[in-house]
């Protein structure tokens, strides 16, 4: 773990976090840890050496471009959902051959877009498979797409991240698969090469994940013998992490191990992890601006809020949280929440903490994925700066918003 406590004071590698807090004194921020983003990617490399598989983090869990060039360099290709995260992984210098554009509505500006740089496309519905034909036929060059499966299968996960059941809205259920390939025949300027399939996101039980390769292993060979030149078999992201701290947690090296027994042969195996990955190698770092009680309830009020972590608010869940020093006043049962105009806007709920002073460094553990990337400037807050720790080092890796980003909009009409 590259964040710990010593002695009570958290630290992130070789610095501490007092000190980075004195040196930045702006908060809230995010504070990323490099060698543990090196450590997630490393462990999905070990858990797949040897095998024929590529992993391609996904853009959506954080897309700052620091972090990215760090995956890149460790060999990771992009999965992408927009066409921003598809210029941004550009920027970041992956190979369009790397990367691979996802979505339930893409529009046709981004298909283009993916197209002229030969970027691999999800199909998920018939219209999609509609628009790429027309995309591809417009540019005039073959594209090569994955036909998204919904695989009807529970990951038992909060349902707003559960992705790959009957009645969600990703994805082509398996019954009516033929009717693509049948679609695809006569059109050879669009090429199946694989199948796709993505269960949900925190998922804690990767005997799902075996489900879904039994499942996809099938349709992988239904398509090549219906002649299909099949060789990817994507499935997914989702792994989730051990965000209650609870010291046991499936890792990649299990999540590999529950598919691996089950894939074709001849398949490439594509992974598409993103929390799993980033999640433990960012944290947010707040001040307390007091502390108050209403009825039965004790507050700790920070500067940070929804607006920077949405994931409490959102899907009402849990990070672990901390003082990044220690506090010697009264324990209390306190409820973790900003100055946001919203009662949902919380960090966490019930939490047993010493009483804290006005000033007080509060940290907010494994935010790193889907923190700053679900981050808005609701209340007309501004976002925050990022900041990567790499040993001794500290970088500022993108900076706060300012009151002026807010006003790009002409003023006057
Ligand atoms: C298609 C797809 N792939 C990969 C991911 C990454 O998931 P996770 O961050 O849970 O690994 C997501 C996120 O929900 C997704 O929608």
């Amino acid at each position: 773990m590259q964040f710990y406590l010593r002695d009570g004071y958290l630290y992130c590698e070789q610095l501490s976090v007092k000190d980075i807090l004195e040196r930045v004194s702006d908060t809230p921020f995010y504070l990323y840890s490099a060698a543990q983003l090196r450590e997630n990617f490393t462990a999905y490399a070990h858990a797949l050496a040897g095998m024929n598989a590529r992993v391609f983090y996904a853009l959506k869990a954080n897309s700052n471009p620091t972090l990215l060039v760090i995956l890149r360099e460790l060999g990771s290709g992009a999965t992408l959902v927009s066409g921003n995260e598809l210029r941004m992984a550009l920027r970041a210098g992956f190979a369009p051959g790397n990367m691979l554009f996802n979505g339930n509505g893409k529009r046709r500006d981004e298909l283009m877009l993916a197209a002229q740089h030969g970027v691999l496309l999800n199909v998920d519905s018939e219209f999609d498979l509609e628009h790429i034909i027309q995309v591809a036929r417009a540019v005039n060059r073959p594209l090569d797409v994955l036909l998204r499966v919904n695989p009807d299968i529970r990951p038992d996960v909060h349902p707003y991240v559960a992705t790959g059941m009957r009645n969600s809205k990703f994805g082509i259920r398996a019954e009516r698969l033929m009717g693509f390939l049948d679609r695809l025949k006569p059109v050879p300027l669009v090429r199946l090469v694989g199948l796709h399939c993505h269960l949900g996101s925190t998922i804690k039980d990767v005997r799902v994940f075996r489900d879904a390769a039994a499942l996809m292993g099938d349709l992988f060979n239904a398509g090549r013998d219906r002649g299909f030149d099949v060789r990817y078999l994507n499935l997914g992201g989702g792994l989730g992490i051990d965000y209650e701290r609870t010291g046991v947690y499936p890792t990649p090296a299990d999540l590999i191990g529950a598919m691996r027994g089950l894939l074709p042969d001849n398949a490439t195996l594509i992974v598409e992890p993103g929390r799993s990955i980033v999640g433990s190698a960012g944290v947010l770092i707040c001040r307390v601006l007091g502390v108050k009680t209403n009825g039965d309830r004790h507050f700790i009020v920070t500067d940070g809020s929804m607006t920077e972590l949405l994931r409490p608010s959102l899907y009402g869940a849990y990070h672990h949280v901390g003082f990044i020093e220690p506090i010697d006043d009264e324990v209390r049962t306190f409820d973790i929440v900003g100055p946001v105009c919203e009662s949902a806007d919380f960090l966490g709920k019930a939490r047993e903490l010493p009483t804290p002073p006005e000033g007080a460094g509060l940290v907010v553990y494994d935010a790193g994925a889907y923190g700053y990337a679900m981050s808005s400037n609701y209340n007309l807050r501004t976002r925050p700066a990022e900041y990567l720790v790499d040993g001794d080092r500290l970088l500022q890796i993108r900076r706060a918003e300012t009151f002026d980003d807010l006003t790009l909009t002409p003023l006057s009409l």
